[in-house]
């Protein structure tokens, strides 16, 4: 991250709480509602978030700008056809004061409908569906994560210098995949390179072999995929043992390999991925909680643990402001708009488009890391089209 862009909106921040007036302080508990995937392919995300998301409340006491925070939760499924029902348990039911969610691009849209119409508070610290920042922005929408576009877009422009030609892409047919395809091709494209054919398969369906033999067919100089979760164990394994690994290139979005490098054992080794975290930032805010979160579940924390820790930092610093009156919602909102996050991954800032501007690290998969060897580009905000916020 450009820490000359940063430097400015920390003073405004500044600026802006003195200019605000003194709140009293807000009573009771502040009700945050988790909807995150428990079950199915992205289980294992769901977790790492809600355990980012506590971690950094409970280095808090428990508290976010002096109020207690109680948990209202829903397993989502990653099944965009209960996504509505869902949502509104926590809305409608539960009357939380906050969502916090999904992983599941498709999920997520139906989240931030729901929460466009009743007005409700939305971080997303996953899901990276490109209309949530762009043309469905709305003030009371926020996102701790990415778009989908943004690691696309970097790994295009990283295949592009490596000198790659002619590339085949390999997804999920749902939003997450084909946006992060169309940001790859965008970089790559622009890079001199040629995208000869888009593969894909329904979400989350997991049978490569027939596609797989296309690619061997094909021959392209490199093929870029994006899975993550179960199916990327499974996408990863299959690709070695159809014995690409050895003439065809892998490459793909960090989902790939983040959470996934043990269960994915010697075929992931060596994979180069796009994302705007690595395992190994040599910053005593990424080694602090990279300690913290090993010592509290006794796990590696991940890019979808930084992220559910940021949104909770995100809200901490809207509530903060306010003095815990949730009430004041328009000022929760400038504040977050406004705040830098001192995330794991970096300095954080959010776009106009409620988006994070970051820097996208080159990772390559060693041992149970995926450890940045170079930044692919620094300071890339999504283009957010159609927002108008
Ligand atoms: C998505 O659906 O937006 C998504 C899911 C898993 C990882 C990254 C993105």
């Amino acid at each position: 991250m450009n820490r000359l862009m940063i430097s400015p909106l920390a003073v405004l921040s500044a600026t802006l709480i003195a200019a605000l007036p003194a709140a009293a302080q807000g009573s009771g508990k502040i009700k945050v509602g988790l909807m995150l995937p428990a079950t199915g392919t992205f289980a294992a995300l769901g977790t790492a978030i809600e355990n980012g998301f506590k971690l950094y409340v409970a280095e808090q006491g428990g508290k976010l700008g002096g109020r207690e925070i109680e948990y209202f939760k829903v397993d989502d499924e990653s099944d965009p056809a209960k996504a509505t029902d869902n949502v509104n348990k926590l809305v409608k039911r539960d009357n939380v004061d906050v969502l916090v969610g999904t992983v599941h691009s498709g999920v997520a849209m139906a989240m931030a409908r729901v929460a466009k119409e009743t007005g409700t508070l939305l971080i997303v610290p996953n899901a990276g569906a490109d209309a949530i920042t762009g043309a469905m922005c709305a003030k009371n929408i926020f996102r701790t994560s990415f778009s989908n576009w943004q690691p696309g877009y970097a790994m295009g422009v990283v295949a592009a210098q490596k000198n790659y030609k002619r590339a085949m892409t390999i997804t999920w047919n749902y939003a997450a995949g084909n946006e992060m395809v169309k940001g790859f091709n965008e970089g790559f494209e622009k890079g001199g390179g040629k995208v000869m054919k888009d593969l894909t398969l329904p979400f989350p369906n997991v049978e490569f072999q027939a596609l797989l033999t296309e690619i061997a067919a094909q021959k392209p100089d490199v093929v870029f995929a994006f899975f993550a979760g179960g199916g990327a164990v499974k996408f990863v394994k299959d690709y070695d043992a159809a014995g690409l690994r050895k003439t065809i290139p892998l490459v793909g979005t960090g989902f790939l390999t983040d959470g996934t490098l043990e269960a994915q054992g010697a075929s992931a080794q060596g994979l180069i991925t796009t994302l705007h975290y690595a395992d190994n930032l040599e910053t005593p805010r990424n080694e602090a909680f990279r300690k913290a979160y090993a010592l509290t579940y006794k796990a590696n924390a991940d890019v979808y643990a930084v992220q559910g820790y940021d949104a909770a930092q995100l809200l901490g610093a809207g509530i903060t402001l306010v003095r815990g009156d949730i009430s004041r919602r328009d000022d929760i909102v400038l504040a977050m708009r406004k705040t830098i996050i001192n995330s794991p991954r970096g300095k954080l800032a959010m776009s106009t488009a409620h988006n994070p501007v970051q820097d996208f690290y080159i990772r390559e998969a060693k041992g149970k890391n995926n450890e940045s060897v170079g930044i692919a580009v620094k300071a890339l905000a999504d283009p957010a089209r159609g927002c108008k916020n």
